[in-house]
């Protein structure tokens, strides 16, 4: 079995840790890197890294992302650059386009159907077209805020409501997550860009607030946010940022996820700074379910590590990624995370995946019409699908599995290009789910035709 092959785009805080965790395990390497700091074109990683290379091939650093994102360099693209899904999109559809799978870190991508329903479902679309999945995780988003409390609700037979806070220290993020967290900004510039609506504070309390409102089934009516600044009393240093007395340390930001009926269902708390130890304050992170008569309490005291957090979810779902179903992926959809200590490769889909040969008959799909360019007048759920066809016919590759893009011959001796699909090679047919509308009709046709006789 050969190691999984990981592109990495950007080279930050999160980016140099990933990179570092794959050279320190089994059956994975890094193929690729590219950042945007010119400086850094043409360095060694490893050296650049501060690591001995060992064994491995050396991998040298370049500005040309065309460089490291290819299907015969790589299988996955890591993309550690930004948070937002609409900055994301463009790269993300890149990487599609040369069928890669992707894993960001973007906070938004972790439920990128909160605020960007039409760029996530182009993603997953083009996704599914490519054979290939996309998956946004990190630490929280991606599990404190969100994943952990679905996977804690899974034990309670009804929930009457959630609180949960993550008190954490920022230190190990970098510049990015600075800027979007004020830190070291003057308690005027606060209010002035809180007015104006231009400090992003913590991303991704909607995208947590909607994963755990899908993941049960509930439909929250109303999501409001709050922040309010963290002023430090002494001066604070981090690697990326820095606060000096009277400024801004980070930003205490909460969410209140309201039902229907004006009930708070989630309240999310989520005071985020540099260095809160440095005043006394300790991490930790704490959620309560308020179950039906008795509540449930987990503490996880100090908070568990953002900076690694992310890092390790990162590297960690690379197996379950790349043996996904094709298309834009959640953690929902996901086997469980969890700390790989074994050969990452031997991870992907435990071998399920049916690897076809050349001349065995393959069913494959196209896409004949993407979203986007459906007729005018098809229904509204119909346009967001895109118009796909199935065809069978005998491999022409030497190999290939489940989303590889491949030719085939058919019966008909046409040459067909596809992406080789999960469909049974076998025809399977049904007349579909039953219909309670339909039962109604037989019964009044019974009725007409027979006096209520329905034999
Ligand atoms: N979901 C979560 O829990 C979670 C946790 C941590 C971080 N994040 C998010 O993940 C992102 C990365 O975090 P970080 O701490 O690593 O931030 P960072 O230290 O600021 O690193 C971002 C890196 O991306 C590079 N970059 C930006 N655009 C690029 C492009 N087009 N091509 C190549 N490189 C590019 C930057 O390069 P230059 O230095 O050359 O400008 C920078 O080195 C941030 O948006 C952060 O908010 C999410």
């Amino acid at each position: 079995m050969r190691d999984i092959r990981v592109a990495l785009w950007g080279l930050g805080a999160m980016g140099s840790g990933i990179a570092k965790m794959i050279a320190s395990k089994e059956g994975i390497v890094i193929s690729g890197v590219c950042v945007r700091r010119e400086h850094l074109a043409g360095q060694e990683v490893y050296a650049y890294l501060g690591m001995d290379r060992g064994d491995r091939d050396p991998v040298f650093i370049t500005n040309n992302i065309e460089d490291v994102v290819r299907r015969d360099l790589c299988d996955i693209v890591v993309l550690a650059t930004d948070s937002f899904v609409e900055a994301q999109f463009d790269k993300i559809m890149f990487c599609l386009d040369r069928g890669v799978h992707v894993i960001s870190t973007a906070e938004e991508m972790a439920w990128p159907w909160a605020q960007s329903e039409e760029l996530a479902d182009k993603i997953d679309a083009y996704a599914k077209e490519r054979g290939v999945a996309v998956l946004g995780t990190g630490i929280n988003p991606g599990f404190v805020l969100d994943y952990l409390i679905l996977a804690l609700s899974g034990t309670c037979e009804h929930v009457e409501s959630i609180s949960a806070a993550r008190i954490n220290d920022l230190a190990p993020f970098g510049k990015a997550v600075m800027v979007e967290q004020g830190v070291g900004i003057s308690v005027e510039e606060f209010n002035r860009r809180i007015a104006e609506d231009s400090l992003a504070g913590h991303v991704g309390f909607p995208e947590s607030m909607e994963m755990i409102a899908a993941g049960m089934g509930v439909k929250l009516a109303d999501i409001e946010q709050t922040r309010d600044p963290i002023i430090t009393n002494i001066d604070r240093k981090s690697a990326h940022g820095e606060a000096k007395k009277g400024h801004l340390a980070g930003i205490r930001q909460q969410s209140y996820g309201r039902l229907a009926d004006g009930k708070v269902f989630i309240h999310l708390d989520h005071p985020q700074q540099i260095c809160p130890e440095d005043e006394g304050v300790h991490t930790g992170d704490y959620i309560t379910i308020r179950a039906d008569g008795y509540d449930m309490n987990l503490s996880i005291v100090p908070e568990t590590p953002g900076g690694i957090g992310t890092i390790a979810m990162v590297v960690n779902m690379i197996p379950h990624v790349i043996g996904a179903k094709p298309g834009l992926r959640s953690m929902l959809d996901l086997p469980v995370p969890r700390c790989i200590l074994g050969n990452y490769a031997e991870q992907i889909h435990s071998g399920r995946d049916h690897r076809y040969r050349r001349g065995e008959l393959v069913p494959i799909e196209t896409v004949v019409l993407p979203i986007g360019e459906r007729a005018p007048q098809v229904p509204d759920d119909t346009k967001k699908t895109p118009l796909r066809a199935f065809t069978k016919g005998f491999l022409q590759e030497e190999s290939a599995t489940r989303g590889d893009r491949v030719t085939v011959r058919t019966m008909s001796d046409r040459l067909v290009k596809g992406t080789v699909s999960d469909l049974p090679v076998s025809p399977t047919h049904t007349f579909g789910d039953s219909v309670p509308e339909l039962t109604a009709v037989h019964r009044q046709v019974f009725e007409l035709m027979f006096g209520g006789e329905s034999k």
